[in-house]
C-alpha cells in the first residue's frame, strides 16, 4: 500500500467479509455489505480506482452442520445459497465486482498456491495434538462439532470461537468441557497429527502492520495485546472431508481450515475480475502484490514496503483477529501485499439483543424486500444511524422516523421544491452563476465528503448530502423566490440557480449510499450519462438549462405500516425470547432472555428517602463509546478506559478487570457520569463514571440510536 492519503494513485480492493452459505441474510449481514457497497462507491467518487469483490464461504463447519441437518450434501446446500446471495446483494444495491465463492476452481489453486508458498518458505510445521472425539459417532469433533466453555472468559463457546463471550479464535483443544454436538457426550481426546502455520515468524511484522493499520479502532486497537503477548500458531489443517484438500503428498485426508481457504477467496475474487475485464483495465497483481510479484527473503518478514496497492477490508466486530492478525501472517508468508485499512462494523440486534437465525430472531433480507421499501432507504437507515463500531438495534420505528424526518422532510423536500419551482419558473436552470455563499457552502460540503472517506467515515459520507438540503431548505426559506418573482426577479433567479446547485451537489454525495435515488436525481436535473461517472467536482458544475417536472424522491412510510411490522417483529421476537437456544452459524445466540430477573430475595431493598427533581438534572449523564481498555497493571479489578461522549473523550478508572475482557471492550456503548468528581487512582486520573448493573458490571447502555454524547435524563 502507498501510506499516501487517499485517493492514491494505486488501485484499490474494497473486500466484504465472505458470509457462510449456510441460512438467509438478515439486516445484520446486510450492514456490512451496504457498508462496503457505499465505501467502494465514495472511494470512486473521489476518483480512486476500486474493484468491490466478494464471495461465499462454501467451506467449514459453519457450512458442513448445517447441510448435515437438512440431509443434503454440503456442496449442493452451499451453492444454493451462494446463488440465493448472488442474487439477493444486487437487490440491496450492493453491486460486488466480483462474487465468486470459496469453492471454485480460481480459489482452490489460489488457496493451494499460498499453502505451499508457506511451506517453501519454512512457515508450516507438523505437531500431534489433542483433537476432540466422539466415542459413541467414533469420527473427530472439528471446529462447530463440540461445544463447552471458553478457556480465556468462560463464556460458553463453540468449536474454533468463542461467539458469546470474548469473540477469540480459539484453536484445537482448546475449549474447555468439551461435548460433541452430534450426540451431546462429552468428546474425548485423541492424538492427531495437524499442520501449523507459525504465527510467531511474523510477530514483529504484526507490530509494525497494527502501527500503520487504519480503519475502525476496534480493528486497530483488539489485537494489540495479541500481537504484544505470545502468539499461538494456527493450525491450518482439520479432520474433515468437506473443505479443500491440504496440497501434500500422502495428506489427502486433511482439508484446510475454513479460515485458510475463505480470505484467500478475496485475492480469488480480484482475479477473477481481473479475468473478465482484462488487466489493461485492472490487474489483480497490482493491488494483491508487491511490484507485481511474490516478494520473499531476507528481511522481507519484518519489513514493508509502499509498494502494492491500497486493500481496505469491511467485516464485522467478531472477527477482527482473523483479519488482522491471521490474514496479514498469511498474505506476508506468501510474499503478499498488506491490508491498508480494516473497518469493523459493530452488530445489528433487535430490543437490544443479539439477532438470531435459530431462533427467528431478526428482520430478514426478503421481508424488507417485500415491505417494497426502497433498498436506498435501508442503506441510508443502516449506514448514518450510528458510528460504524456501535452496535446497533434495529426498529421499525427508528427507520420511520428517520426516513419521514431527514429523506423525505428534508432532502426529498429541499430536491422537489427547489426543481419544482425551476422547472416552473425558468423550463430548468435559470441563467446565473451559483452565489458565494452557496458555491461555499457546496466547497466545505465536498471537503467533508473527502475528509469522512479518507477517515473512513462512512456515516459522515451518508449524512453528506442531507446535511446540504438541510442547508437548503434554510436557504430557500430565508429568500423566499416565490416572492421575489415579480418584483425582483434578478433575485428570483438566483435563488433558484443557488438552490438548483445544491440540488446537483446533492446528488452527487448522495449517490455512494443512496445510488439509485441520486441516478433519479440526476435525470430529473436533466442530467445526461450518469452520477455514478461524475466526479465529486461535478458538484459544482453547471446543471442543464432545461429539465422536466420534478418527482417526490421519497415516500413517506405511514403509521399503519410501520404498526404492522412492528407487530410482526413483537411476535417473533417474544416466540424467539420463549424458543430455544442453539447453534445457528451466526454466531450470535445464547445471549440472556429478556426478563431474566434476580430472586427478589437477594435484591438490595429500595433507598428509604427521594430525591428531587432538579437534585436528578444535577447528574450529567452521556451516552458513551469506549474507545480504548487497558487492564491496569498493579490492580486487581481496575481497567483504565477512554470513553468517546461526542463533545470529548474521558479518561475514566473503572472496576471491572476481571469481568469484562478488554478486547471485547472498544466500540461498546455506555453511560458515563460525566460529571463524577475526579479521582486518582493507582496514578491514573479517572475523570467520570461509566453506570453498571452488579456484581458482573453489567455495562449500561442504550437500546436505539441515541448519538453519542446524548445527554440521559
Ligand atoms: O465469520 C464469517 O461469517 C466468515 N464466513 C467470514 C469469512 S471472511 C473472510 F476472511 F473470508
Ligand atoms: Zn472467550
Amino acid at each position: 500500500m502507498s501510506h499516501e492519503p487517499l485517493p492514491t494513485d494505486q488501485p484499490a480492493v474494497v473486500t466484504c467479509g465472505l458470509p457462510y452459505a449456510n441460512g438467509d441474510l438478515h439486516v445484520g449481514h446486510l450492514r456490512t455489505y451496504v457498508v462496503g457497497d457505499a465505501y467502494s462507491r465514495a472511494l470512486r467518487r473521489l476518483g480512486q480506482q476500486t474493484a468491490f469483490v466478494c464471495g461465499s464461504d462454501m467451506h467449514g463447519t459453519p457450512v458442513a452442520v448445517n447441510a448435515a441437518e437438512q440431509g443434503v450434501a454440503p456442496e449442493e446446500f452451499a451453492l444454493e445459497y451462494h446463488e440465493t446471495y448472488e442474487e439477493t446483494f444486487p437487490e440491496f444495491n450492493v453491486e460486488f465486482d466480483n462474487y465468486g465463492h470459496t469453492h471454485d476452481e480460481t480459489n482452490t489453486e489460489t488457496t493451494r498456491e499460498f499453502v505451499r508458498s508457506w511451506v517453501d518458505n519454512d512457515h508450516v510445521f507438523e505437531k500431534e495434538i489433542q483433537v476432540a472425539w466422539d466415542a459413541e459417532e467414533d469420527q473427530p469433533l472439528p471446529d462447530r462439532y463440540v461445544e463447552g466453555t471458553c478457556p480465556y472468559c468462560g463464556e460458553k463457546a463453540r468449536g474454533d470461537e468463542c461467539d458469546e463471550g470474548c469473540q477469540r479464535h480459539l484453536e484445537p483443544g482448546e475449549i474447555v468441557d468439551p461435548v460433541s454436538t452430534l450426540t451431546g457426550n462429552p468428546a474425548e481426546y485423541r492424538e492427531r497429527e495437524h499442520k501449523f502455520l507459525r504465527l510467531s515468524d511474523f510477530q514483529e511484522y504484526l507490530q509494525g502492520f497494527l502501527d500503520r493499520l487504519e480503519g475502525t479502532d476496534n480493528a486497530r486497537n483488539q489485537p494489540r495485546e495479541w500481537v504484544d503477548g505470545e502468539l499461538q500458531d494456527l493450525c491450518i489443517t482439520r479432520d474433515m472431508d468437506w473443505g479443500i484438500d491440504y496440497p501434500g503428498e500422502g495428506e489427502e485426508d486433511l482439508v484446510l481450515y475454513v479460515w485458510v481457504d475463505a480470505p484467500i477467496e478475496y485475492v480469488s475474487s480480484t482475479k477473477q475480475y481481473t479475468e473478465r475485464v482484462g488487466a489493461e483495465e485492472y490487474d489483480w497483481r497490482d493491488v494483491w502484490t508487491v511490484g507485481g510479484e511474490q516478494r520473499h527473503g531476507t528481511g522481507w518478514e519484518a519489513g514493508w514496503t509502499d509498494e502494492g496497492g491500497e486493500i481496505i477490508h469491511v467485516i464485522g466486530r467478531d472477527i477482527i483477529q482473523h483479519h488482522t492478525v491471521f490474514w496479514p501472517s498469511m498474505l506476508r508468508g506468501a510474499g503478499y501485499n498488506e491490508p491498508r485499512a480494516v473497518l469493523a462494523t459493530g452488530f445489528v440486534g433487535i430490543d437490544g439483543k443479539a439477532l438470531s437465525t435459530s431462533r427467528n430472531r431478526a428482520v430478514w433480507a426478503d421481508e424488507y424486500l417485500e415491505t417494497s421499501f426502497h433498498p436506498d432507504l435501508f442503506r441510508y437507515y443502516i449506514v448514518t444511524g450510528a458510528g460504524l463500531e456501535t452496535d446497533v438495534d434495529f426498529s421499525w420505528d427508528r427507520f420511520a422516523e428517520r426516513v419521514n424526518g431527514e429523506l423525505v422532510g428534508n432532502l426529498g423536500n429541499f430536491c422537489y421544491r427547489a426543481l419544482l419551482f425551476a422547472h416552473r419558473n425558468y423550463d430548468g436552470t435559470p441563467d446565473a452563476e451559483p452565489g458565494p455563499e452557496v458555491r461555499e457552502r457546496v466547497e466545505d460540503a465536498v471537503a467533508a465528503f473527502e475528509d469522512a472517506v479518507a477517515d473512513y467515515d462512512i456515516r459522515a459520507v451518508g449524512e453528506a448530502a442531507v446535511e446540504l438540503a438541510d442547508f437548503g431548505n434554510e436557504y430557500i426559506q430565508r429568500n423566499e423566490p416565490w416572492n421575489l418573482v415579480d418584483d425582483e426577479p434578478d433575485r428570483a433567479a438566483q435563488v433558484i440557480r443557488d438552490c438548483v446547485q445544491l440540488a446537483k451537489a446533492c446528488a452527487v454525495l448522495m449517490q455512494p449510499v443512496m445510488p439509485e435515488t441520486a441516478e433519479r436525481l440526476w435525470t430529473q436535473l436533466g442530467e445526461t450519462g450518469t452520477v455514478a461517472d461524475a466526479a465529486l467536482e461535478d458538484a459544482l458544475a453547471a446543471p442543464p438549462a432545461e429539465f422536466g417536472e420534478p418527482e417526490e424522491l421519497f415516500t413517506q412510510v405511514e403509521d399503519e405500516r410501520v404498526a404492522g411490522l412492528n407487530e410482526t417483529l413483537r411476535e417473533r421476537v417474544a416466540a424467539a425470547s420463549d424458543g430455544d437456544a442453539g447453534a445457528d452459524g451466526d454466531g450470535d445466540d445464547g445471549e440472556p432472555e429478556a426478563g431474566d430477573a434476580a430472586d427478589a430475595g437477594d435484591l438490595e431493598p429500595l433507598a428509604d428517602g427521594r430525591v428531587s427533581f432538579e437534585a436528578f438534572q444535577e447528574l450529567d449523564m452521556r451516552v458513551g463509546e469506549i474507545t480504548v481498555a487497558e487492564p491496569i497493571e498493579d490492580s486487581d479489578d481496575l481497567m483504565r478506559l477512554e470513553v468517546d461522549i461526542g463533545v470529548e473523550t474521558r479518561q475514566v478508572v473503572a472496576g471491572i478487570k476481571g469481568l469484562h475482557d478488554a478486547a471485547d471492550l472498544p466500540g461498546t456503548r455506555c453511560v458515563l457520569l460525566a460529571n463524577m468528581e475526579r479521582a486518582e487512582l493507582f496514578g491514573y486520573e479517572s475523570n467520570g463514571m461509566v453506570l453498571a448493573a452488579g456484581e458482573e458490571a453489567d455495562l449500561l447502555t442504550t437500546h436505539a440510536d441515541a448519538p453519542v454524547g446524548t445527554r440521559v435524563r
